[in-house]
C-alpha cells in the first residue's frame, strides 16, 4: 500500500515525468527559451557552457537549484559524455554563427572548429557517440529544413553563413540513422516577440511548409512537449505559424496526429554537393555581375564623352 501511494506521488512530480534534460546551445536565442521553460517547470538540467565564447548568461543561470553547468563545447566529445551521463533527453539547439570567408574557397574548413561542418554535422556525431556511452534515450535536435538547395533562402543561409544548412541536413541524417530515439523539428522563421494571434501547424515526416515566423517561446514549449509525447519519436516535424484560425493554440492536438518518420529522406552526400553547386554557380554568376556594373560604371564617363565629341 505504501508502495502504491510514494508511486503516485512520485508520478505527480515533474522530476518523474521528464526525467533528466541536458541543453546544448543554452546561451543562444533558442536556448534561454528553452531554459526558461524548464526553469519555470523546475525540471533538473544540465547545460553546456563553452567557457571562452558563451555570454554571461551563464552566470545567471548558476542561480537555479535545477541547473548544473558543464564546461564543453561539442567538438569536444570528453565533454559531451560528462553532460550527458543521467541524461534521459539531450536538446541540442546549438548552431555555427561563423560567417562565410573569401578564405574558405582556399582553406579547409574543417580545421575552423567555429564553421558548421564541425559545429553542426561532427559535433551532431559527437553528441549521438556520447548518448549511445551514456545511455542517452532521446536527443530532440532543431535545425531547419535543408532538403532544398535550390531554394532561395537556402542560397542566402549557405552563402553567407558557411553553408550552415548543408551541415544541419547532413547532422539530421546522422542523427535519423543512429538507432537513438530522436525528434528533428524544422521551425520557421524564428523571432523574439511574443505570438499574439499566432495559430501553429505542425507536420510530421519532415514535409515542407512554407517558413512563417514563430517566436523562439513557442519552438521551446513543442521541444518541452516532446520530451514526454510518444508519438514523436524518430520524427521529423516541421512547425510554423498560420493565419488565425487555420492552426491550433497549443502543440498538444497537433502531437496527437504525429507519427514516425517513413519517408526515404533524400542522400545526405547528394544534397550536400548540391547545396555547394547551388552557392558555387549563384557566386559565379553574382561575381559576373558585379564584374559587368563596375566595368559599366568605369566605361560611363568615356561612353560620355564620346558622345558629346560626337554631337
Ligand atoms: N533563427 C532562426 O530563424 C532559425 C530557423 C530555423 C532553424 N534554426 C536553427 O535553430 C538553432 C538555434 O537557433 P538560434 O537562433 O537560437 O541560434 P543562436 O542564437 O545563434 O545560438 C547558437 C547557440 O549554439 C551555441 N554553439 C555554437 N557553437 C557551439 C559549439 N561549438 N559547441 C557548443 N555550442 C555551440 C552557441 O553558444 P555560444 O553562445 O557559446 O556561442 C549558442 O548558444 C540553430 O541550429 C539554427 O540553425 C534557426
Amino acid at each position: 500500500m505504501l508502495y502504491i501511494i510514494i508511486l503516485c506521488l512520485f508520478s505527480l512530480t515533474n522530476a518523474f515525468s521528464y526525467g533528466n534534460v541536458a541543453v546544448i546551445g543554452a546561451t543562444g536565442n533558442l536556448g534561454k527559451a528553452v531554459v526558461h521553460e524548464l526553469c519555470k517547470n523546475k525540471i533538473s538540467t544540465k547545460i553546456l557552457n563553452r567557457q571562452n565564447n558563451s555570454s554571461n548568461l551563464i552566470n545567471l543561470y548558476n542561480e537555479y537549484p535545477n541547473i548544473k553547468i558543464v564546461n564543453g563545447d561539442v567538438n569536444n566529445y570528453e565533454s559531451i559524455v560528462k553532460l550527458l551521463e543521467g541524461v534521459d533527453t539531450c536538446i541540442a539547439v546549438h548552431g555555427s554563427k561563423r560567417k562565410t570567408r573569401l578564405t574558405d574557397i582556399i582553406r579547409r574548413n574543417v580545421n575552423d572548429l567555429n564553421h558548421p561542418v564541425n559545429v553542426n554535422y561532427l559535433g551532431m556525431i559527437n553528441i549521438i557517440n556520447a548518448a549511445k556511452i551514456t545511455k542517452t534515450k532521446h536527443i530532440i535536435r532543431v535545425t531547419g529544413n535543408g532538403e532544398k538547395p535550390w531554394s532561395i533562402p537556402s542560397i542566402i543561409i549557405n552563402l553567407f553563413g558557411s553553408m550552415h544548412k548543408a551541415w544541419n541536413y547532413a547532422g539530421e541524417c546522422e542523427l535519423r540513422d543512429s538507432n537513438i530515439t530522436y525528434t528533428i523539428i524544422r521551425p520557421g522563421i524564428m523571432h523574439n516577440d511574443i505570438d499574439t494571434d499566432f495559430s501553429l501547424i505542425l507536420r510530421d515526416n519532415g514535409m515542407f511548409l512554407h517558413p512563417t515566423k514563430i517566436s523562439y517561446s513557442k519552438i521551446a514549449n513543442l521541444c518541452l512537449d516532446c520530451i514526454t509525447h510518444p508519438n514523436v519519436k524518430n520524427s521529423t516535424l516541421t512547425a510554423i505559424t498560420t493565419q488565425p484560425g487555420y492552426g491550433t493554440s497549443s502543440w498538444i492536438p497537433l502531437l496527437k496526429n504525429v507519427k514516425s518518420d517513413t519517408k526515404e529522406f533524400p542522400d545526405k552526400l547528394l544534397i550536400i554537393l548540391k547545396h555547394y553547386i547551388a552557392v558555387s554557380i549563384i557566386s559565379i554568376i553574382l561575381v559576373f555581375l558585379i564584374n559587368v556594373i563596375i566595368k559599366n560604371m568605369l566605361l560611363l564617363p568615356v561612353i560620355n564623352r564620346i558622345s558629346w565629341m560626337i554631337l
